[in-house]
């Protein structure tokens, strides 16, 4: 007989509704058809096998699978439980014809029958809802995840024959229920990391508080055991809490990725990703045959570390550019082109020069005449003149390092990113996409940045005496702009430009010169 029943499909972050029909005929050989790719085609082989290792039977006619709408392309081993379900109604050992149309059914099967996780629980319940769906019978490992969504009910099993069961009798399993709203305001603020742990970097760790609070991209600069790992770690832990609507689209680009710890729900905080620099172009922008979402994306809404900057490939730093611009990756295939959002703030490291003891106070640098300037041209343009706070780092001396002196905490110093935050989501409440002071527009930066004619002497003899480019001009009105709304000032003081003249460091003629 024929059977319908429905699947779900993932593209980019969102999930599309797949209806599966299932048919036993006369003839001979089963069948999928509706685009599916390989690893759907070999769903036959695992359904055969989870089917007759409980005590049930595969038809010995002909067997028919098709997915619709035909003209997308089906991918991946999640489709496995509906087909085995379906193939279990078809061919007349279940009688569920009318619950079927309630459910949304999805998860890869082994071959005894258990049920392995699946990518997407997430977008795929929030389609299910949207579209008036009973339930969502999904992997329990995913049940949690996928029961964020209110107004639905969330079936988490563990074999297929806990599904069938379910089907036979629904009240053998109980809805997974989460209360989201209170795990996510419980854990927003238990981090591993704590800025109180660093010791001394009083200057640093306030430049690390103007790039929080205006949303700047920064890179540290030092030589090796400086801290700046340790520092720039310590980033998300005083940026402003995620709002609800930022955790959910982080979590829908996690749930997509299959990147989502077992029994998750809601992320509560800013993600923190640290891409090794053999990372592919694939992997740090998105990309594959099913297009899935990079480093760049599961960083949405939270900080992208590259650390050791020059060791990166320029091509694959190159390939960051476009959607650093726009704050959204595209990634175009055959018949589709998806987006993937990438809005993140960039913080990365590098040593001074090969050796690592350019600059340094103490220590004699060894590079040969000219390594230094080589090593700060294996950094990408493009992406250098992205960057607003450049930060030296040193490090701190031994006495300071085993002293007993206690350090100001993350949380304090949040108090004050978020302050600074509030004046500036006042600033742009009538720019749409722009929340904070590195996202403002070269003719905005005119409008907003305005300094009286002290600070105008002080930046044009600053610009003079260091040599700085031009491209810095912009990048310190934008940042003095920050560092004024972090001291609650209405108008850029010549203090707050002075300030800004110091993040400057890789503009300077001076460095490598
Ligand atoms: N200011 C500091 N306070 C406390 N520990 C520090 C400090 N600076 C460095 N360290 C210690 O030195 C280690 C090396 O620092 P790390 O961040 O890896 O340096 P870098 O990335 O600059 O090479 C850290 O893990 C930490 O244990
Ligand atoms: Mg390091």
């Amino acid at each position: 007989m024929l059977v319908k029943l429905f699947g779900s499909a993932v593209y980019g972050v969102e999930a599309i509704t797949i209806t599966i029909e299932v048919n036993v005929l006369a003839g001979s050989n089963y069948y999928i058809v509706g685009l599916p790719d390989n690893a759907v085609k070999e769903s036959l082989q695992r359904v055969e096998s989870a089917v007759k290792s409980n005590g049930l039977l595969m038809p010995r006619t002909k067997l028919v699978v098709n997915m619709a709408p035909a003209d997308l392309r089906k991918s991946g081993a999640a489709f496995d439980l509906p087909i085995a379900i379906g193939t279990i109604a078809a061919s007349e050992q279940l009688d569920a014809v009318a619950l079927l149309e309630d459910y949304i059914i999805m998860g890869e099967l082994n071959l005894d029958g258990t049920i392995q996780p699946i990518k997407g629980a997430l977008p795929i319940a929030i389609t299910a809802r949207k579209e008036n769906f009973k339930g969502l019978i999904v992997p329990a490992a995913n049940a949690r995840e996928a029961a964020m969504v209110n107004n639905i009910h969330v079936y988490g099993v563990n074999h297929i024959t806990e599904v069938i069961e379910f089907l036979r009798n629904p009240s053998s399993l109980q809805p997974t229920t989460v209360d989201t709203r209170d795990e996510f305001y419980h854990s927003q603020y238990d981090f591993e990391f704590d800025f109180s742990d660093v010791k001394g970097q009083h200057n640093i760790k306030r430049a690390l508080e103007i790039a929080a609070a205006g949303g700047h991209n920064a890179i540290l600069i030092g030589p090796p055991g400086a801290g700046k790992t340790m520092l720039a770690k310590r980033l998300p832990t005083i940026l402003p809490p995620l709002t609800l609507h930022e955790a959910l689209e982080t979590t829908k680009i996690h749930s997509v990725a299959g990147k989502l710890p077992e029994n998750a729900t809601l992320i509560s905080k800013r993600p923190f990703r640290s891409p090794h620099h053999t990372v592919s172009d694939a992997a740090l922008v998105g990309g594959g045959g099913v297009p899935q979402p990079g480093e760049i994306s599961l960083a949405h809404n939270g900080v992208l570390f590259l650390d050791e900057l020059p060791e990166f490939k320029r091509t694959v730093l190159e390939v960051m550019r476009q959607p650093m611009e726009e704050r959204k990756v595209t990634i175009s295939r055959a018949k589709v082109a998806l987006d993937f959002p990438s809005s993140f703030m960039l913080i990365a490291s590098m040593n001074p020069c090969p050796c690592g003891f350019y600059n340094h106070p103490e220590k004699e640098c060894t590079c040969p005449p000219g390594a230094v300037q080589k090593y700060l041209n294996k950094i990408s343009g493009p992406l250098l003149d992205r960057i607003d706070l450049h930060v030296e780092v040193t490090p701190v001396p031994f006495s300071e390092l085993s002293g007993k002196k206690t350090e100001e905490g993350s949380a304090s110093i949040r108090e004050r990113v978020i302050q600074a935050r509030e004046i500036q989501a006042k600033r742009y409440q009538q720019q749409p996409g722009v929340y904070a002071n590195a996202q403002m527009s070269s003719k905005q930066l005119k409008d907003i940045c305005v300094i009286d004619h002290v600070g105008a002497n002080l930046l044009k003899a600053a610009m003079d005496k260091l040599n700085l480019s031009a491209r810095a001009y912009d990048r310190i009105l934008k940042v003095s702009r920050t560092i004024a709304d972090l001291a609650g000032s209405e108008n850029i003081k010549p203090e707050h430009l002075a300030e800004a003249i110091q993040y400057r460091s890789l503009d300077r003629e001076g460095w490598a010169g």
